[in-house]
């Protein structure tokens, strides 16, 4: 496995990867590992001939109040573990090589990215999308993975592929949890043990919804109180929001009607976890 942190390191690569008409799968990341990253490492692994991670703490999608300084970083755990998994090529750029000085260009997508998490992070989907965009076309994959644990960033990134004929398919897929539930990510190293049992309430409100969409409930009002309710008994819960929207374009929905996501974002002290469930013609998947 080669790591490339230069510009030019990657570009040759997948240069020569392209001339030998190689399918390539692309998973990026920023890093510190979990079996959720590792899950779409393996599906890359499936379906495409050569796999590349990225791994790149994107400062540009932290709001000046949030955790940029403290995300977890650790490149070598990360590096064994990709090893592990057989991945190709990982790019690890410095913030410079992404954002020299003078950088000025930004992707933005309209009203999506100001729903759900863009209304309490203001300016995070514009430098997801910017950073994914300056992504595909360094390592010009032809699948990329994402996990559903982040809907809203899917639903942003297919429809900035479509809107700009990128020639990427965004490949969603499954959201990994602990094995008691709650959904894995690198976020849940700031956890106390108290904080991470009281984080299970996420989980729990997303069963309670279920419970009640499986019983008959239409109104997503119901649903959408009950789940608060849930979470106002946690002590150490603090809600960020609850939504219950239309899965391709994130519109309120009043009745549980056809595709549906119902996503939240709740604060377990200091720590913002978010987590979602989807019903789609398969049945409803968390
Ligand atoms: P990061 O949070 O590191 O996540 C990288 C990818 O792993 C994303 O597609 C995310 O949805 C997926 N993922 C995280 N936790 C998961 C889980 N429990 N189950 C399944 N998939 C999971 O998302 C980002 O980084 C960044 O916004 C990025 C796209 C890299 C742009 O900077």
């Amino acid at each position: 496995m080669e790591i490339a942190s230069a510009v030019n390191e990657l570009r040759e690569k997948i240069l020569a990867w392209k001339k030998h008409g190689r399918k390539i799968g692309f998973v990026p990341t920023m890093g510190y590992l979990h079996e959720g990253h590792l899950s779409l490492v393996r599906e890359s692994k499936k379906r495409s001939e050569v796999t590349v991670v990225s791994i790149f703490v994107n400062p540009k999608q932290f709001g000046p109040s949030e955790d940029y300084r403290v995300y977890p970083r650790d490149l070598e755990r990360d590096r064994a573990l990709l090893e592990k998994e057989g991945v190709d090529l990982v790019f690890y750029p410095p913030v410079d090589v992404m954002y020299p000085e003078g950088y000025k260009t930004y992707v933005e997508v309209e009203d999506l990215q100001d729903r759900l998490c863009g209304k309490s992070r203001p300016g995070h989907f514009r430098g997801v999308c910017t950073v994914v965009l300056k992504l595909f076309n360094l390592v010009q994959p032809d699948e990329a993975y994402f996990g559903w644990k982040d809907a809203q960033q899917v639903i942003i990134l297919q429809k900035m592929v479509e809107d700009l004929n990128v020639p990427v398919k965004i490949v969603p897929l499954p959201l990994v949890r602990d094995h008691d539930g709650l959904a894995l990510s690198s976020r849940n190293t700031y956890l106390s043990p108290e904080e991470r049992r009281a984080a299970l309430v996420l989980k729990k409100s997303l069963d309670l919804a279920e419970k009640l969409i499986l019983e008959g409930e239409k109104e997503a009002g119901r649903i959408r109180e009950e789940m608060i309710e849930l979470i106002s008994a946690e002590p150490l819960a603090r809600l960020d929001y609850v939504e219950i929207v239309k899965l391709n374009n994130l519109e309120p929905l009043e009745r549980i009607e056809g595709e549906v996501l119902i996503a939240l974002a709740v604060f377990i002290g200091r720590t913002r976890l978010i987590d979602n469930l989807r019903i789609t013609s398969g049945g409803i998947e968390k």
